[in-house]
């Protein structure tokens, strides 16, 4: 019987949770996802909204799926089969192991992207891409390479896993995160002191308040759903090895504090270099990072082409470990619940959660290649329907379905003993009352409303 099943790992410290916690939020979301949002709606004001999404609606939910992984101590799809069983809720724990295994296939993909650019960076050659749109496109569209880049960066997520909790997740966690760190202050330093980067820090700086539509306040709370890592049982997953004198709440904090920082820096590396090259535009898309930065880091440096290559490769470098330690927390919930639920060894399931995301992967990966023209689902390419469904339908969804279920079913007793440490860590009343009412109320129909807004 594997080791798991008699004795359940955990993490070994509060830092070691609190950095493999933010590990998993911060990711492509944020230095990929986030900038773009932001260049695309409007600067400052995005940020505020997006700020408010993750203090008002983020860290409760976030709460919420702390609460029901530690709590159960097991995967997302047994934590609720034992709290509610036989009942229809037990859907969501299946629902958060497959989403994140569904994510997953498409987040290899970019995360594939990423280990090229930082491959081509250590080499000093994103320096000498002369045409960075066409050479973006030919790579991505390539029937071989990009799968290859796929398959280096799941293997390298593999390696973690495999190790189990606190030899692969938390060792790795803490090497990384504070590398992580480190990488984004010089970059902040770099872009803000070059010349002209007065009027990125601007567009980051003072709002528009023009700018706010509707659209901009979903596209927001999106954007804040995804960064956190909420709503599809991966916190919940990583709550589950929590120790108990883990404080939620303030776990909870630090992470979106710490996300959002690293989100915030990501804005302010990009559009201060953005705004310092005249004619490249802030609002470029997906490609900002791909295509738009490459320009960037050769005309901002034209001076000095060493350290344009030196920013480069911090960049990339900076890219790919964000992305790495979130796909771990991606890979986690599905291995966690095929070693509990199939009692087989974390070494088999780790390796069909890896072999079968290359699989189906790679149908993502050739929809910028030979299965451009491919669209059996909704008229999308695979890449965009996994990307649609996962974003816009099952994170909404399950952040309502979690909600609700911690209002309505979930017992206040064990929402009391979670929040307070089993009554050593004393919470006022009012404070565990509002947590309710909220998950009642305000978050189901707040993502509701936005959820229906989004699809009509
Ligand atoms: N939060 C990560 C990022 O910013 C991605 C991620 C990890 C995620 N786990 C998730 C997104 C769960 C949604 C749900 O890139």
């Amino acid at each position: 019987m594997p080791q798991d099943m008699e004795k359940r790992a955990n993490f070994g410290s509060k830092l070691g949770i609190i950095l493999a916690a933010a590990g998993s939020a911060v990711g492509l979301g944020n230095v990929w996802r986030f900038p773009t949002e932001v260049g695309a709606n409007g600067g400052a004001a995005f940020i505020l909204i997006y700020v408010l999404c993750v203090l008002v609606l983020g860290v409760p939910l976030m709460v919420a799926e702390f609460i029901i992984g530690r709590h159960t101590h097991k995967n997302t799809a047994d934590a609720y089969r034992q709290l509610a069983p036989g009942t229809a809720w037990v859907f969501q724990g299946y629902l958060g192991v497959f989403t994140s295994w569904f994510i997953l296939c498409y987040y290899a993909v970019v995360a594939g992207w990423t280990l090229k650019y930082l491959m081509e960076s250590a080499l000093g050659e994103v320096a000498h891409i002369s045409e960075s749109t066409a050479y973006f496109e030919a790579f991505t569209s390539h029937p071989l390479i990009p799968l290859g880049y796929m398959a280096a960066s799941m293997m390298m997520c593999h390696l973690v896993i495999v190790r189990g909790v606190q030899g692969g997740i938390e060792r790795s966690s803490k090497l990384m995160m504070p590398m992580l760190l480190v990488i984004m202050f010089v970059l902040v330093a770099t872009s803000v002191t070059m010349p002209g980067a007065e009027s990125g820090v601007a567009f980051l700086l003072r709002p528009d308040f023009s700018k706010i539509t509707a659209d901009v306040v979903l596209s927001a709370m999106g954007q804040a759903f995804f960064s956190l890592s909420i709503a599809m049982g991966c916190l919940c997953t990583y709550a589950s090895y929590f120790t108990d004198d883990a404080k939620l709440v303030k776990t909870a904090g630090s992470v979106a504090l710490i996300d959002t920082l690293v989100a915030i820096m990501s804005g302010f590396v990009i559009f201060p270099a953005v705004f310092s090259v005249t004619g490249v535009a802030p609002d470029a898309g997906p490609g900002l990072v791909f295509i738009t930065l490459p320009k960037v880091f050769q005309a901002a440096f034209t001076d000095v082409p060493w350290l344009g290559a030196a920013f480069a490769f911090m960049f990339y470098l900076l890219l790919f470990l964000a992305a790495l330690t979130s796909m771990m927390s991606i890979h986690e919930p599905p291995t966690a619940f095929l070693i509990e639920r199939f009692r087989i060894s974390r070494h088999t399931a780790t390796g069909i959660v890896t072999a079968s995301v290359i699989a189906v992967g790679t149908l993502c990966s050739l929809s910028f290649g030979p299965l451009r023209d491919v669209r059996p689902l909704f008229g999308m390419t695979f890449f965009d329907f996994f990307d649609f469904v996962s974003a816009k339908i099952f994170l909404p969804v399950g952040g309502i379905i979690i909600a609700l279920f911690t209002g309505w079913r979930l017992d206040r007793a064990i929402i009391t003993a979670q929040l307070t440490n089993n009554g050593t860590q004393p919470v006022p009343e009012a404070l565990l009352k509002a947590f309710v009412f909220f998950m009642k109320w305000v978050a189901p129909i707040a993502i509701t409303l936005i959820f229906v807004y989004e699809l009509r």
